[in-house]
């Protein structure tokens, strides 16, 4: 059993990486691997809507996307976190959303029961809206996405500050908890 969580900020060891690893802890101590994967640095164009995933299991585009795919087809759980940049998700998980998503819907849907969920963070504005920019695309790919006890946003503008946002460290905490809880009720 594996969960992945996958950082959309492109700033590495910032607010939306600490909580996702906050999550992942919670996971892991319920016996489940993690793996934390940073899209900072990383090349993730756009979807350029040519179509070639609709001929196979791949993209045309040559970057760092498909590696990611193939490792979130092995997982039982992902978590996509995104801080918000103006009002929205970022650019680069809007990218990745696209392609994965993509791939995924024209490709016999390898997602379609996975566990997953969203995780934002912001200095104030856009944590509801991309908190539900994010669930869409855990819905219309066929996840079940559990629960937690907030909705999965966090409070922080420059790296480390979401340290202090107790209430979201623990809202992320039990989404970790809730995600390893159904991965494993799923299982059995
Ligand atoms: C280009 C840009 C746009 C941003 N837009 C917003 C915004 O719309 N609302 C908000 O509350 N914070 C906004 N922020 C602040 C970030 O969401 C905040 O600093 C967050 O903690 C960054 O997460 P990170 O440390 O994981 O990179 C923006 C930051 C940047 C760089």
């Amino acid at each position: 059993m594996k969960t992945i969580g996958i950082v959309g900020s492109p700033r590495k060891n910032g607010n939306t990486e600490i909580l996702t690893t906050h999550a992942l802890k919670a996971i892991n101590e319920e016996g489940i691997e993690t793996e934390l994967v940073r899209l900072a640095g990383l090349d993730i164009k756009p979807c350029s809507a040519c179509m070639v995933c609709k001929t196979g299991e791949k993209c045309a585009i040559e970057d760092d996307l498909f590696p990611i795919y193939l490792k979130m087809k092995e997982a039982d759980g992902i978590i996509l976190s995104s801080p918000v940049y103006f009002g929205s998700a970022t650019g680069l998980m809007k990218s990745f959303m696209e392609r994965a998503g993509y791939i995924s819907r024209l490709n016999g849907e390898p997602f379609r029961g996975k566990v997953g969920g969203p995780i934002v963070v912001a200095r104030r504005a856009g944590k509801n809206f991309t908190f539900a920019q994010l669930t869409l695309w855990f819905q219309i790919l066929g996840f079940f996405i559990p629960g937690s006890t907030y909705w999965n946003v966090a409070v922080g503008r420059d790296k480390g500050e979401v340290e202090r946002d107790e209430e979201g460290l623990r809202t992320a905490w039990n989404f970790g908890k809730n995600i390893a809880l159904l991965i494993k009720k799923l299982k059995n």
